[in-house]
């Protein structure tokens, strides 16, 4: 094959994309640096344009600025703004709009219908809604209204989450939706799944043969997926105080990535076959029976006042935005079972939380230690081996085995095997948002979530937000800095585990006095 078929494979069909919510965070620290790489990398060639909507007033020179500045502070190429990157931003314009007026709609699709013309584009269209889901309705059915449905292309919805608040409310968000847009048109942003060590974890499991004959429950102890941060809530209390991290990370990212790690291999490689395994995990999530059960299995936390670094940290209830008497979590943790042939037995340990100690997206897989009875199990204590999936910030794949100390005749140390993909030259991993943007517009929704996926999760996710909602107790604190509420070491220690330290995180910081 050679490489103008693989380009070809890859470029996007002519479109014009809509960005809804232009002036926002998003499309200035995501989508516009996205646009821009994928038009670098000659993935988008020249019969796109964009629309950025927004309601506030903006000419088009202002908002090809905003375009520029978003590439030079966010995107991973840099540019000047020389002819060449004019060329590109002449394919930008903007609509002020007031998404509850159609017959502002109207005047959009006679701007995209010109757009269409000058770039021979041929009627397909994308509408991302970088906007708050409640909106989501309206958007929808203004765009059926006001005629932007009618091109001869194809049309995708692409939205953000969150994707309701729990399962009745994301019900009604898809019944509106759905009144407008197919299923099979709507791409459901989860960013975790656009990202390039996540869409590996596949890969790693059913392209190499030492791996998928030990993946089950004969041969895996544990398995700890960290998504840790740094930082606090910034100036999206107002958000999250309402969602915490169960809504914000719980019921989206950690459960995806749950899937991608214990999804059966699919039949075919096609986005249907991969979503039906997908799914077919989270129904065999085993559902907390009740408030006791959740109590047993979940660690919820807020943070209070800390330091990281020598840099003191507010508490969470000092927060912009924030109630001050909020029993909003930013820390969560469970203990998941995933009953089926494949896992039973085996615990999977989730956990995220604002204000740790590093900022880390990593998935331990930690594999049952050799039997005592064979000669060096009784003669050593032996470590467990481990496969690290090392997701963000630094993205990679250590395998932990045990070896003989070079010299001695009666040591044996554990060693990793160390692939740091980050550390290598050259590599310039594409966004998460890259890849999403350009598999919808390519029609390829296998990393997007289809509504059964969303459905379950929340189901599972709603029993421990219902739970939490009785307990008198609200979270449990931990200084902002630290790894957290203790009770979630002691819920591994209780099982005879402990976590894996994390990249970037101190030796010193982990509990290592745990029988095993
Ligand atoms: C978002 C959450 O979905 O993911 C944020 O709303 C969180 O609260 C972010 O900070 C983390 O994403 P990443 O890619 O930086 O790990």
């Amino acid at each position: 094959m050679t490489e103008n078929h693989d380009l070809e494979l890859l470029q996007t069909p002519g479109a014009v994309f809509f960005i809804f919510g232009a002036t926002g965070d998003l499309a200035k620290r995501k989508l516009f640096p996205a646009i821009y790489s994928l038009y670098r990398e000659g993935k988008l060639a020249e019969d796109f344009a964009v629309i950025g909507v927004a309601r506030r007033p903006r000419t088009q020179e202002e908002f090809r600025e905003d375009v520029f500045h978003s590439i030079q502070e966010f995107c991973r190429y840099k540019t000047e703004n020389d002819d060449r990157f004019r060329a590109f931003a002449e394919h930008f314009e903007y609509k002020s709009l007031d998404i509850n007026n159609v017959d502002g709609f109207r005047e959009l699709n006679d701007q995209t219908v010109a757009l269409e013309e000058r770039y021979h584009i041929p009627g397909n269209r994308l509408f991302y809604l970088a906007l708050a889901p409640e909106l989501f309705g309206s958007v929808s059915s203004n765009l059926q209204k006001g005629g932007m449905l009618n091109s001869a292309g194809w049309k995708r919805l692409v939205i953000e989450k969150p994707f309701g608040y729990d399962l009745k409310s994301a019900e009604e968000l898809n019944e509106q939706i759905r009144q407008v847009f197919k299923e099979e048109e709507i791409y459901r942003i989860d960013h975790y799944l656009g990202k390039e060590m996540v869409q590996n974890i596949e890969v790693i499991r059913f392209a190499n043969a030492f791996f998928e004959p030990l993946w089950n429950n004969k041969h895996i102890a544990n398995v700890q997926i960290t998504l840790s941060e740094t930082v606090g809530v910034e100036e999206r209390g107002g958000y999250y105080d309402h969602a915490g991290a169960l809504r914000d990370m719980g019921q989206n990212h950690m459960l995806q990535m749950l899937t991608m790690i214990a999804m059966e291999p699919p039949s075919r490689l096609l986005p249907e076959d991969i979503r039906d395994e997908k799914v077919k995990v989270l129904r065999s999530l085993r559902p907390y029976a009740n408030a006791e059960e959740v109590k047993k299995n979940v660690v919820r936390g807020q943070y209070v006042q800390g330091s990281s670094r020598g840099k003191d940290l507010p508490a969470y209830r000092d927060e912009e935005k924030v109630d001050p008497e909020s029993n909003t979590e930013t820390y969560y943790m469970a203990r998941v079972f995933v009953d089926n042939f494949r896992w039973a037995g085996v615990p999977f340990y989730i956990r995220t939380g604002k204000r740790l100690p590093v900022k880390t997206t990593e998935v331990v897989v930690e594999f049952k230690g050799m039997p005592n009875n064979v000669y060096l199990g009784k003669k050593y204590k032996l470590e467990p081996n481990l496969l690290v999936i090392r997701v963000n910030p630094m993205e990679g794949i250590y395998v932990k085995i045990n070896a003989k100390r070079p010299g001695s005749e009666s040591e044996i140390e554990p060693l990793a095997m160390d692939f740091c993909q980050s550390c290598m030259v050259g590599i310039n991993s594409p966004e998460a948002y890259e890849r999403l943007l350009h598999d919808a517009a390519r029609g390829d929704s296998t990393y997007f979530t289809r509504w059964d996926e969303v459905a379950t999760a929340w189901s599972f996710v709603d029993r421990i937000a219902e739970a939490w909602k009785q307990d008198p107790e609200g979270p449990l604190q931990y200084p902002a800095g630290s790894w957290g509420p203790k009770e979630a070491d002691q819920l591994l220690a209780e099982d005879g585990f402990h976590w894996w330290p994390v990249n970037g995180q101190e030796e010193d910081d982990v509990v290592w006095e745990v029988n095993k």
